[in-house]
C-alpha cells in the first residue's frame, strides 16, 4: 500500500490515519496512547460535539480577522503548538520541525522540558521575532529547575507553563507494552538509571517532583519575570486559587488524556470556569487556555466563544510531522486557518472579539 499524498489530507484526523500506518510501532504507541482505557482521551474530542452553534445571519463577513494575543504575543490564529515530549521519535529533526512551522504560520510554540532536541537547539531554530514558551516539569532539585527557568528567560521565552497534572506519570499501557528502548533523546534530567521496561513515558520522568505544591508558586514568581501559567488545571476551585496566587494563566487540560483516567475534558471544565470568573469580575485577571482533542476550527471557536483566550494542539502536529515532516505540519496549520476563516463567516463573527457564549447552545454540557 502506497503512502497517501499530502494533498490527500483534508483535515487533522487524516494525518493521524497516515501516521498510524507509517510510524515505528514504539513511536506510534508513545504518541497515540492515553491513560488506562483511554476514556478521557476519547472524551476530549467527543465533548466538543455536545456543543452546538447558534450562528448569526446577515452579518457582513467579507473580511475575517482571526488574529489575537496570547500572554501579550500577537498570533495569527488562536491556537498554539503545545508541549509534547520526544519529538525525534516521530521525525529525525524533532521539535525544530515544529519551530519552523510555527514561524511560517506566526503561532507560538511551547517547548517541552523533555524535548528530544536540546532547549538551545530549539531556541536557535527560532526566526525573527518568533515567540516560544517553556513547559516545565519541576525537578526535585530546585537548583536544576531554577537554572532551567533562568536560562529560558535569558533566551527569550515569553511564558512559563508549569505542568501540574503529572506528579506521577499516568499509566499508558500501549506505551508500556511497546518496550520502548531508545527515545533518540537528548533528555538531560532523567539520570542514568533509567528503567525502560515501563515504556517511554515512565523511563524519562522519574525526576519530576511529586511534592510540588501551591507553596512553590511564590518562589517561581521570585525567580522569573515570565508570565506563569499552570498547565493541567481541572476544576473551578483551582482556577480561583491560581488567580489568588497571582498566576497569569491556566491551561484547562488533562494532558491529552494521558494522566488521570476519567478526568473531564478541558472544554467541559471551561464551561464551569468562565461563569465563576465573571461572577467575581476576575475574567480579566487571568488568561484561560484549553487543550485536549482540538481537531477542527469549530472546536477552537467553541472554546473561544466560552471565553478561552486560545487553545493548545498536540498530537495532530506530531502526526503531521511524523508522516510528512515540515510540509505536513505546514499543511495541518493551513487547513486549520482555512477552516477557521470559513467557520467564522458561517457563524457570523468577523473578529475574535465577536465570539461570545450567545453563539453557542451548551445545554448538552453539564446541566446547561
Ligand atoms: C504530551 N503532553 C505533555 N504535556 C506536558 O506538560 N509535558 C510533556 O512532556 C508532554 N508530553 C506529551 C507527549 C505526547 C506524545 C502527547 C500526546 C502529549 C500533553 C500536551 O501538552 C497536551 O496537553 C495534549 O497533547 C493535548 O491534547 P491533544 O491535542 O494531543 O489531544
Amino acid at each position: 500500500s502506497r503512502m497517501p499524498s499530502l494533498a490527500a489530507c483534508y483535515n487533522l484526523m487524516d494525518f493521524e490515519a497516515v501516521a498510524r500506518r507509517v510510524m515505528k510501532k514504539t513511536a506510534w504507541a508513545y504518541y497515540s496512547s492515553g491513560a488506562d482505557d483511554e476514556i478521557t482521551m476519547r472524551e476530549n474530542h467527543a465533548a466538543f460535539h455536545k456543543i452546538w452553534f447558534r450562528p448569526r445571519i446577515l452579518v457582513d463577513v467579507e473580511n475575517i480577522d482571526m488574529t489575537t494575543t496570547m500572554l501579550g504575543t500577537k498570533c495569527s490564529i488562536p491556537f498554539y503548538v503545545t508541549a509534547t515530549a520526544l519529538g525525534k521519535l516521530g521525525h529525525p529533526e524533532g521539535e525544530v520541525v515544529l519551530t519552523k512551522a510555527a514561524h511560517a504560520h506566526n503561532v507560538v510554540q511551547m517547548i517541552p522540558t523533555l524535548a528530544s532536541c536540546s532547549f538551545d537547539e530549539i531556541v536557535d531554530a527560532k526566526q525573527g521575532d518568533q515567540v516560544q514558551w517553556l513547559q516545565l516539569y519541576v525537578n526535585k532539585d530546585r537548583e536544576i529547575t531554577r537554572k532551567i527557568v533562568e536560562h529560558a528567560e535569558k533566551r527569550g521565552c515569553k511564558g512559563l507553563f508549569i505542568t501540574v497534572d503529572a506528579p506521577q506519570l499516568g499509566r499508558r499501557e500501549k506505551d508500556m507494552r511497546s518496550k520502548f528502548s531508545d527515545a533518540g533523546s537528548n533528555v538531560q534530567s532523567g539520570g542514568d538509571n533509567i528503567d525502560r521496561s515501563q515504556g517511554a513515558a515512565r523511563a524519562i520522568s522519574s525526576f519530576i517532583d511529586p511534592a510540588l505544591s501551591w507553596k512553590d508558586i511564590p518562589w517561581f514568581k521570585s525567580i522569573t519575570k515570565m508570565p506563569i501559567v499552570l498547565k493541567g488545571v481541572q476544576c473551578v476551585e483551582d482556577v480561583l486559587r491560581a488567580v489568588e496566587a497571582g498566576c497569569d494563566g491556566v491551561v484547562l487540560s488533562n494532558h491529552g488524556g494521558r494522566q488521570l483516567e476519567t478526568a473531564r475534558s478541558g472544554i467541559e471544565v471551561l464551561a464551569e470556569v468562565m461563569p465563576a470568573l465573571r461572577e467575581r469580575g476576575w475574567e480579566k485577571r487571568i488568561e484561560v487556555y484549553v487543550d485536549g482533542g482540538v481537531r477542527r476550527a469549530t472546536d477552537i471557536l467553541k472554546a473561544l466563544c466560552l471565553g478561552a483566550k486560545g487553545v493548545g494542539i498536540g498530537r495532530p502536529f506530531l502526526f503531521a510531522m511524523s508522516a510528512y515532516g515540515l510540509e505536513g505540519v505546514d499543511r495541518a496549520m493551513q487547513l486549520l486557518k482555512d477552516e477557521m476563516e470559513m467557520n467564522m463567516r458561517l457563524i457570523g463573527a468577523t473578529r475574535v472579539e465577536d465570539l461570545n457564549p450567545s453563539l453557542l447552545d451548551t445545554r448538552g454540557l453539564l446541566n446547561g
